[in-house]
């Protein structure tokens, strides 16, 4: 189980988890460590990466790893905020620039050797900096440049250190996919032994001996996240493992038969049901705000769940499917310093008060790699490729007071969105598409007759990780179908809206 390595150190960056990603895409196995991780845990690394963070290295607070990672005799890669630091510590300067430089540069490459191998000329690179480096520090000379960056890329031969201004981790860096890959296999000399089949036997691995003889008990939502936990929970421990599959009353149209059904066909272990949905409905009774509709539905989900898995003997453990998008929107992840954005749906609340060790196999991987892994391990399509769908279900569609003819009518109305989206061949290109039940009504005409009635409104983004999403830009024709469909046949429903907000500043769901 020992593979060659890398250590990212955390700075704060919001995408750290980004810079592991790509270097997994690489087929190279990474941990993300604390920036002020004790230089004596990475001696088994063939590279460090310092990510990039908010702060300025001047600043009364600002995250300092120990000098001592430099002097490991291991390339270090420094990224933005970790390249000024690197020449912070090692005797360079760095000064606050006139003004923050955010967006596409063009990179001039001086050095097309390691870290630029075969790339020539200029490619454009994407920065967002305040400060910038104005002398890199002895030892170090100038790999690339650009109008305003002078320092944009450094190299230490000797020590094998190098900076680079910019970020290679997002797309809008053209060649950032190679850049990174030539740290990784230019400069650090790895193989790339590492796949995504090896997750799958490292993790069963890791819960079969945490586990050990006891029980572990599963929230089955039917999403792909939690199924691939389940699968990755019955690999390991086989019966010991529990999947729970509340029913709140709260779901689309068929799902709580479909997701019995579909766990039925690909799994040994029993699922155990539980219709929850009249206590969910008379719970929400009378409820618009949002907030509140969220913490009742929680709260009662932890009662549901916790009387359920109180019938079965010995459980120590609650496996989950939490991403690292679930994480880092909720906490600091790795006990890094990145800014809390806000406090997420299926992260707070939920463990702690259930008193349960978790299980949470997925928790730094982003979608697509889960799917990757479900596909991996047998799952069929339709799990694999499930679009999200929230917690709180449809209570965050039926916006205002949900009543049982309001989640009726929706469910109607999104089981024509979801028809007619993958007849156009578009769901699995799309992060998700729902309708949403506006809490208005509008004036309408049907035959001679004045019509006073709900508002649909069609939601359908893409994403890659739910942190950012752009409104799709549907085909005409099949916005138009679904607009005369839902009205046609969807009692109740005169209009049809198209939501075109992307997060942010709008979010994926209205509530
Ligand atoms: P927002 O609306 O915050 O949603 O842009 C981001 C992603 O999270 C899903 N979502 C939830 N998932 N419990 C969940 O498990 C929740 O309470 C919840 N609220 C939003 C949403 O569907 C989108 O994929």
């Amino acid at each position: 189980m020992s593979h060659e390595k890398v250590y990212i150190l955390d700075f704060g960056a919001q995408y750290a988890q980004l810079i592991a990603r790509r270097v997994r895409e690489h087929h190279c196995y990474c941990d993300i460590v604390p920036y002020d991780v004790d230089p004596t845990r990475l001696k088994d690394a063939r590279g460090l990466i310092l990510t990039g963070g908010p702060a300025s290295v001047y600043a009364e607070q600002a995250p300092h790893c120990s000098p001592g990672v430099f002097e490991l005799g291991i390339p270090v890669l420094g990224i933005c905020y970790g390249m000024q630091l690197m020449s912070h510590l090692l005797g360079g300067k760095v000064v606050a620039a006139e003004r923050r430089e955010y967006g596409h540069a063009l990179l001039d490459i001086a050095d097309s050797s390691d870290l630029f191998h075969e790339i020539f000329g200029s490619t454009p690179v994407w920065m967002s900096h305040g400060d910038r480096v104005e002398d890199a520090g002895p030892g170090f000379e100038v790999l690339g440049t650009t109008t305003n960056t002078p320092f944009a890329a450094v190299r230490h031969s000797q020590k094998r250190l190098y900076g680079i201004q910019f970020h290679p981790e997002v797309t809008h860096t053209e060649r950032g996919r190679e850049i990174l890959g030539n740290f990784l296999t230019q400069v650090c000399r790895m193989s790339g032994d590492w796949q995504m089949g090896a997750f799958v036997e490292e993790e069963v691995a890791k819960i079969r001996e945490r586990v050990g003889g006891a029980q572990v008990v599963l929230g089955l939502s039917g999403g792909v996240d939690s199924v691939v936990v389940a699968k990755l929970c019955e690999r390991a421990i086989g019966e010991h493992v529990h999947p729970i599959f509340v029913d709140n009353g709260l779901l689309r149209k068929n799902e709580a038969v479909q997701v019995q059904e579909t766990f039925r066909s690909h799994f040994e272990i029993p699922l155990h049901f539980v219709d929850a949905s009249e206590l969910f409905l008379e719970g929400l009774v009378g409820v618009a705000d949002p907030e509140r509709k969220r913490k009742i539905i929680g709260h009662m989900f932890i009662d549901v769940f916790k009387e359920r898995a109180g019938e079965l003997e010995d459980v120590r453990f609650l496996a989950q499917g939490t991403l690292y998008p679930d994480v880092i929107e909720s906490v600091a992840a790795h006990g890094g310093p990145t800014a809390t954005i806000k406090t997420h749906h299926n992260v707070g609340g939920l463990p702690a008060e259930l008193g349960f060790e978790l299980i949470e196999p997925l928790r730094e991987l982003f979608k697509d790699e889960v799917r990757t892994i479900g596909r991996a391990m047998g799952l069929p399509e339709a799990v694999v490729t499930r679009q999200p769908f929230p917690a709180p279900g449809l209570a965050v569609r039926v916006l205002g007071e949900i009543t049982r003819a309001r989640l009726e009518t929706l469910r109607a109305a999104d089981n024509i969105v979801q028809e007619e989206i993958r007849n156009a061949g578009l769901y699995t290109e799309l992060w998700q598409s729902f309708g949403v039940l506006l809490p208005i009504h509008a004036v309408g005409v049907m035959g001679d007759e004045r019509t006073y009635e709900n508002v649909l409104a069609v939601r359908a983004v893409t994403s890659v990780d739910a942190m950012t999403a752009d409104w799709a830009d549907l085909p005409r024709e099949l916005l138009s179908r679904i607009s005369n469909r839902v009205i046609s046949e969807v009692r109740g429903i005169n209009r049809v809206v198209y939501d075109i907000s992307s997060k942010p500043p709008a979010t994926i769901e209205w509530e």
